[in-house]
């Protein structure tokens, strides 16, 4: 008789995603469905992603989780519906084999541990790779298959995107208990390989509104919003779809400042106002333009979520040209950090026409540090025992 195992462990990788359509808003709070369908751009692993480490034994005897090496309440309520949806997911599953009769594992407790190689404190969105990645890891010490949108859904909406590589959309389905609402890849992660990503973290001191509860005030109070996700979003989708096919970075790249510029007055429209954009990002949306505007062509394309940080999409043709009129814009106040981080990046030396062109004075210090990226594969599964972030005994290592 095979014998039943008295620890599994499983660690896994997920990347962060970014959005070119934009998720906001919900028709269900409670099962996290979305008013409209979105698009997102998978980021590589290599610069940012979560790491998650799940162990189920029969010994523990009460689910427990830890967020970068610090204990998190295992019963806020998205932790919670996703860690249902897996379970339901795996009973489901295993109740349809009748060769495989229900596991003992089932019941166990699980022991999750999951970290991020980003400073949270950058502002960077993390829920979307955390929910991701601890959906992709629980499916596999359950032993789930298929499409596990319903369950990263659950934790974040936009998570659902990063369970896959390359270009992937969300579509927003129609039915009420949400079955079609799932992502699905658009384009693989080779598809396009010149793209490149550049992230601005702004320097900010501001608490900001969190996505989740922005969105709801702005379905609540936004008719420019309802305007948006019916009328308009899905022709964007639509063109979007085309213009990733085709890699034609014009249309990719003004669709893609459109619709953040449409989601940001979407939130001006809510009321009371939301403003996410702060002045420096302003003054990076004003500095694309006119870089833009002295080549005669769309070279670069900003995007905006729930802060003031940009991602920057451009080609790898353009990036050192592009870094350094970041740098010439925006000069570094000694802060003792690495200002270029993420893929090697050599800043080009800028022609006085150019500096000319973009005439705007110097804010020294408006942007914290650059990190260069590119598009990126979906979750992993690491293989080596030496990456579980948590011990035999089923806690954080201590270097976890
Ligand atoms: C602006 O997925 O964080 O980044 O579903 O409430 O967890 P919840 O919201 P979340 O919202 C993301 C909003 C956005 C746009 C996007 O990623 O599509």
């Amino acid at each position: 008789m095979a014998s039943e195992k008295p620890l599994v462990t499983v660690t896994c990788t997920a990347p962060v995603n970014i959005a070119v359509i934009k998720y906001w808003g919900k028709r269900d709070e409670d099962l996290i469905l979305p008013i409209n369908s979105s698009l997102s751009v998978t980021l590589h692993q290599d610069q940012l992603k979560t790491t998650t480490t799940a162990v189920i034994s029969k010994d523990f005897t009460e689910d427990q989780i830890w967020l970068n090496g610090q204990k998190v309440d295992v019963g806020q309520p998205r932790i919670q519906a996703c860690l249902r949806e897996i379970r339901r997911l795996a009973r489901k599953r295993r109740s349809a084999d009748d060769k495989d009769p229900l596991p003992l594992s089932l019941s166990y407790k699980v022991h999750i541990a999951s970290v991020n190689n980003f400073p949270t404190a950058a502002g960077l969105a993390s829920s979307a790779a955390g929910y991701a990645c601890l959906a992709f890891t629980l499916a596999q010490v359950y032993g789930v298959e298929g499409d596990l949108s319903e369950v990263a859904r659950r934790g974040s909406g936009s998570a659902c995107r990063s369970l896959y590589g390359g270009f992937v959309e969300w579509q927003m389905g129609e039915r009420a208990d949400g079955k079609d609402s799932i992502a699905r890849q658009v384009a693989p992660e080779l598809h396009w390989p010149e793209l490149r990503v550049l992230i601005l973290v702004v320097n900010s001191e501001k608490k900001l509104i969190s996505s989740t509860v922005g969105m709801q005030t702005s379905v609540e109070t936004s008719p420019l919003l309802k305007f948006r996700a019916e009328a308009l979003v899905p022709a964007h989708m639509a063109e979007m779809t085309h213009y990733i096919k085709e890699r034609d970075f014009q249309g990719f790249g003004q669709l893609t400042m459109k619709e953040s510029n449409q989601c940001h007055a979407t939130c001006l429209d809510t009321f009371p106002p939301i403003s996410y954009l702060n002045d420096i990002s302003r003054r990076i949306i004003q500095l694309v333009h006119r870089f833009n505007t002295h080549y005669g062509e769309t070279k670069v394309a900003y995007t905006f979520d729930a802060g003031p940080n940009a991602v920057i999409f451009t080609l790898d043709d353009t990036v050192a040209e592009f870094v350094a009129v970041v740098m010439h814009s925006f000069p570094l106040e000694s802060n003792g950090d690495k200002f270029l981080k993420g893929l090697p990046v050599r800043p080009a030396p800028l022609s006085d026409k150019l500096k000319a062109a973009l005439s705007m004075d110097p804010t020294p210090g408006g942007i914290k540090y650059i990190i260069a990226t590119q598009v990126g594969p979906g979750p992993q599964i690491l293989d080596d025992p030496h990456a579980h972030l948590l011990g035999p005994d089923g806690l954080p290592k201590p270097t976890a």
